[in-house]
């Protein structure tokens, strides 16, 4: 079959013919129609520190996506040939400490599709039966390959309670400006978007933004705090990574507030340790998508009407998906999917 390998540790990734993926006794083999590109994909891509400490070529990448089911192995009970699915792509251990109590997106042995195991930039993947997720016909096949960032915004936005309250987004990449659309639908008062980049902040507005801030140019949190009448946000969703956002909101958090860090800050990013302490704020770190409520939450909020399409921004034929990481590259984009 094709995949898209990420041959060798240096930048690029490569179309390559590969033998097809192997189906165990409860796995699933999936035909991909659809496979989006991930942050996570342009960092391997083009290999920075992050990637040379996690990955280990040659491996097959991508891990957002939506497929038919081709075969099960003998051992699969719950899954049938010809039925639509998607995969939640962290694999769990089932059997550590906190997959037992419930928590196994913290799992101590997680494995993660496309990164440390195969991926779906590719005709076939071959998923455990545990991890594949059926798809409601009402929910479009954007939108299901899409299903794993919009899963952690979706665990991100609704760590919190949100009816009523103000909330600071700093970050309106695919996961801020899709978790500004959850905002909105969860009941949110006035949501705030920073970003330095204006298609992006367009798509925030699109979503359900009441302010954006291009801090690139000179606009504040301050001035729209002003505009907006109030004296610092209830819930903040920090989705850049930015050591300079991290700072900025918490220095705009209302007293008591809670922020849900899902962006990943550099280790050595300072922090006014006065602010959260004496300002009694709650800072949760946020990792994957619970399971399996978050993928309960998502499903209820696209039939209910929530619409991710102003977040995906281009679609390319598989082969050409060096268009879809120049792309990726240059940043003016939301989503960018790949066609099989
Ligand atoms: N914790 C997890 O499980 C997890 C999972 C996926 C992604 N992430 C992280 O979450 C973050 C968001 O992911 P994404 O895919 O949306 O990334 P992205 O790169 O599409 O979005 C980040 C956005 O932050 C903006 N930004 C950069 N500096 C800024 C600043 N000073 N102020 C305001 N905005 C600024 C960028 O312009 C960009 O639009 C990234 O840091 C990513 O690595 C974490
Ligand atoms: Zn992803
Ligand atoms: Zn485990």
């Amino acid at each position: 079959m094709k995949a898209l390998v990420k041959k060798e540790p240096k930048l690029g990734i490569w179309l390559e013919d590969v033998p097809m993926p192997e189906v165990g006794l409860t796995d699933v083999l999936i035909k991909v129609t659809q496979a989006a590109i991930c942050g996570t994909d342009l960092h391997m891509y083009k290999w920075d520190e992050w990637s040379q400490m996690h990955c280990q070529p040659p491996y097959i990448m991508g891990h957002e996506f939506v497929g038919v089911v081709a075969q099960v192995g003998n051992g699969v009970k719950n899954f049938k040939v010809g039925e639509r699915v998607t995969a939640e792509g962290h694999i769990a251990c089932g059997h550590c400490r906190n997959c037992r109590r419930g928590m196994a997106h913290v799992c101590e042995h997680t494995l993660s599709v496309g990164i440390t195991r195969n991926g779906a930039f590719a005709e076939y993947v071959s998923i455990p039966e545990s991890n594949v997720v059926k798809i409601n016909q009402k929910i479009s096949d954007d939108f299901a390959s899409i299903m794993d960032p919009f899963g952690n915004a979706t665990h991100t936005a609704l760590s919190f309670p949100l009816l009523g309250e103000d909330v600071l987004i700093t970050g309106a990449g695919l996961i801020g400006t899709m978790a500004t659309g959850i905002c909105r639908y969860a009941g949110a008062k006035n949501i705030v978007v920073t970003d330095l980049n204006d298609l992006r902040l367009d798509i925030a507005k699109k979503m359900g933004a009441t302010l954006t801030v291009n801090a690139r140019k000179g606009e504040t949190i301050a001035d729209a705090m002003a505009q907006l009448g109030i004296h610092g946000f209830d819930v903040g969703l920090e989705m850049s990574g930015s050591p300079i956002a991290f700072n900025d909101m918490v220095a705009h958090m209302y007293k008591g507030a809670n922020i849900a860090q899902l962006g990943i800050l550099p280790a050595d990013t300072h922090v006014n340790w006065s602010d959260i302490i004496f300002n009694a704020l709650t800072i949760k770190g946020i990792t994957g998508r619970k399971m399996w409520e978050t993928w309960y939450q998502m499903e209820q909020m696209l039939l209910g009407g929530l619409d991710l399409t102003p977040v995906i921004t281009h679609h390319f034929a598989f082969e050409d998906f060096q268009k879809g990481f120049d792309v990726m590259t240059e940043g003016n984009c939301g989503k960018v999917i790949l066609k099989l």
